[in-house]
C-alpha cells in the first residue's frame, strides 16, 4: 500500500498491549507497516517473540516489553521504557484481556479478579499512566477494544461484560476529560474472530459450535484479524481526528441479530 498522509504513522509511537498474539498482534503489524515504532506488551515472552519475528517478516520492525496488565509498576515500567527508547507515545491500544466461557454461579473470587483485572484494570492503569505523557504532549490517542456485550450483557462472560462495560464508561469519559489536552479516546467492538486465544477460552473452536455462531451473524462470516486491524489503524489515525467517545461495532451485524423471527 502507497502510504497517504493521513493514514501514514510514520514518526508515531504506539504500545499496543496484549499486542504477542490474535487481535492486538495483527494491530501491531498494521501500524508497524505503515511506518510507527510499535512496542507490543505482552505477559508471554514466548508470544512476544514470536510476533516480533512474524513482524520482521514482512520488513517492519517493532520492540517488545513484557508486562502483565494487571500490575501498575510494570504499566509504569512500560511507559518508562518507551519514553526513554521512543520520546513520547502517541498512540495506546489497550487490546489485552482475558476471557474464559463459565455459568455465573460458578465464577470463583479468583476467576471474576483475573479477567477483571487485566480488562478493567489493566486498560485504566495503561491509560492512566500513557494519558499522564499525553497529557504533558498535548496530543495522544487512545483505543480500547470492547466487545457489543459491553452493552448487550452476555451469559457465560459475567466478568468480562462487567469489566468491558467498564472500560465503555471510562471511554467516554476520559474523552470528555482529556479532550482538551488534544487526546482522543475511542473503543472498537469486533465480532467473533477465530483467534486462538478466543476460539479456545470461549470454546468455539469446533466446526460444530461455529456453524451454529454463523446463522446468528447477518454477514454470516466470521471477522477476520486483518480486516478488524485496519478499523484499529484508522480510528488511531488524522483520518478521524474528530472522533472521540465514540465506539465502533465491527460484527457483521451479529448483536442485532437477536430477534424473535429468525428470517
Ligand atoms: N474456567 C474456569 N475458571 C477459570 C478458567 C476457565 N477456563 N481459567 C481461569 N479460571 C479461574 C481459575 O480457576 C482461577 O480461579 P480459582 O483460583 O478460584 O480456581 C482464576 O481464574 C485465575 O486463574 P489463573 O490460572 O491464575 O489465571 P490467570 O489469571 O493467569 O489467567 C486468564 C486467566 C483467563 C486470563 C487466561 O485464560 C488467559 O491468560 N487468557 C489470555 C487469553 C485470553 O483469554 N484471551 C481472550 C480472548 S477473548
Amino acid at each position: 500500500m502507497t502510504h497517504n498522509s493521513k493514514q501514514d504513522f510514520s514518526k508515531q509511537v504506539a504500545i499496543i498491549t496484549g499486542g504477542g498474539t490474535g487481535l492486538g498482534k495483527a494491530i501491531a503489524i498494521e501500524l508497524a507497516r505503515r511506518g510507527a515504532s510499535v512496542v507490543i506488551a505482552s505477559r508471554k515472552p514466548e508470544n512476544l517473540n514470536s510476533a516480533l519475528t512474524e513482524i520482521v517478516k514482512q520488513n517492519s520492525s517493532a520492540t517488545s516489553f513484557q508486562v502483565d496488565v494487571r500490575k501498575p509498576d510494570q504499566v509504569k515500567a512500560l511507559v518508562e521504557f518507551t519514553k526513554s527508547k521512543f520520546g513520547k507515545i502517541d498512540i495506546l491500544v489497550n487490546n489485552a484481556a482475558g476471557n474464559f466461557l463459565i455459568p455465573s454461579e460458578k465464577l470463583s473470587p479468583n476467576g471474576w479478579d483475573s479477567v477483571v483485572g487485566i480488562v478493567l484494570n489493566g486498560t485504566w492503569y495503561c491509560s492512566s499512566f500513557c494519558g499522564q505523557e499525553m497529557i504533558k504532549q498535548k496530543s495522544g490517542t487512545i483505543l480500547n477494544i470492547i466487545a457489543t456485550y459491553a452493552w448487550t450483557g452476555a451469559p457465560g462472560v459475567v466478568h468480562s461484560a462487567s469489566a468491558k462495560a467498564g472500560v465503555l464508561a471510562m471511554t467516554r469519559t476520559l474523552a470528555a476529560e482529556w479532550g482538551k489536552y488534544n487526546i482522543r479516546v475511542n473503543a472498537l467492538a469486533p465480532g467473533i474472530m477465530i483467534t486462538e486465544g478466543a476460539s479456545k477460552n470461549l470454546l468455539f473452536d469446533t466446526e460444530d459450535v461455529q456453524e451454529k455462531i454463523l446463522k446468528k451473524i447477518p454477514l454470516n462470516r466470521f471477522a477476520d484479524v486483518n480486516e478488524i486491524a485496519k478499523l484499529a489503524a484508522f480510528l488511531c489515525s488524522e483520518d478521524a481526528s474528530y472522533i472521540t467517545g465514540d465506539t465502533m461495532t465491527a460484527d457483521g451485524g451479529r448483536w442485532l441479530s437477536n430477534g424473535i423471527l429468525s428470517l
